[in-house]
């Protein structure tokens, strides 16, 4: 999918000239930083493998003939957040796409602590920091926008991915708290909530992803879904689920998310 040439011309104008990207070497980061450097922007682009940073750098350049700074660090350091704070001074950042994340799975209690404290970091206090920062300087100059990877296990408790469901959850929140807060100052708040999508996700939390939508599916609907809506559900299974259990009551949809997650994890048990 392509963004067409007057939506890359809205979202020059609304967001430009400069963005920040986490999480952008792989998946939805990637081709969400791919999207943004065809309609013109300049790239702030963050992961912690530097080897992949550079070579997407070079071929942004080459590409797209854009400015692009690499800034390899890892969001579950407290210093991470701050080295793309330090990257962004002095430029003209209107857009924050924080889609650095991982998943983890199995029985909560068997996971490792460590493990989920350092998905807690990334996922969620490294969102926390950059969009706390980014939210005041894009409100002091009336205008920008931030996008949040939230995901369609936000809405419920998801048992064998039950912390990160959590920390999407988290995200969800502070997305529609920020926007709200936000309505009417010139910045856009958008929690981006995709189903199942074939990237290095489902390998790292060991999940199998069938009926995943690719990366190139959900970039360009997320982008357009930037400053007119709040919360957008990126192709079609993500929408269809998310609809078919709006009126459930609460308790089921987190029995019909541990089936489906039993299944993605092979972690079924007896309901
Ligand atoms: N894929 C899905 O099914 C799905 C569905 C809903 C929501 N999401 C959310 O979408 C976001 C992107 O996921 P994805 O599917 O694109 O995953 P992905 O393909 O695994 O990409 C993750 C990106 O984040 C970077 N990253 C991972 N850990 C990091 C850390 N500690 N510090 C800095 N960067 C880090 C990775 O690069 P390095 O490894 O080099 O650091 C990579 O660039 C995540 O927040 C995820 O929760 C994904």
């Amino acid at each position: 999918m392509h963004l067409s040439v007057n939506e890359k011309k809205r979202l020059q104008e609304r967001y430009g000239d400069w963005a920040i990207v986490t999480g952008a070497t792989s998946g939805i980061g990637l081709e969400l930083a791919m999207q943004l450097a065809s309609a013109g922007f300049n790239l702030i682009i963050n992961a912690r493998g530097l080897e992949r940073l550079l070579a997407l750098e070079n071929s942004l350049r080459a590409q797209y003939s854009i400015d692009v700074v690499t800034v390899a660090a890892d969001l579950a350091d407290s210093t991470g957040a701050d080295e793309i704070i330090q990257a962004a001074n002095g430029k003209q950042v209107g857009l924050l796409v924080a889609a650095a994340g991982y998943g983890t799975s199995g029985m909560f209690v068997h996971s490792s602590v460590h493990e989920e404290v350092n998905m807690l970091r990334v996922n969620c206090e490294a969102v926390l920091l950059l969009a706390h920062y980014f939210g005041q300087r894009f409100g002091n100059a009336g205008r920008g926008g931030i996008i949040l990877l939230s995901s369609i296990v936000a809405f419920q408790g998801v048992p064998y991915a039950t912390h990160y469901a959590a920390t999407k959850a988290y995200i969800q929140s502070l997305a529609e708290g920020m926007a709200a807060e936000f309505k009417g100052s010139g910045v856009d708040v958008l929690a981006a909530c995709p189903g199942p999508v074939r990237s290095g996700f489902g390998r790292r939390a060991n999940m199998q992803m069938d009926m995943a939508l690719t990366p190139s599916q959900v970039g360009v609907p997320i982008l357009r879904a930037l400053g007119r809506q709040q919360v957008v559900l990126p192709g079609l299974l993500s929408k269809l689920l998310t609809y078919a259990l709006r009126t459930v009551p609460r308790s089921m949809k987190v029995k019909v998310m541990q089936r489906i997650m039993g299944g993605m994890t092979k972690h079924q048990r007896a309901l």
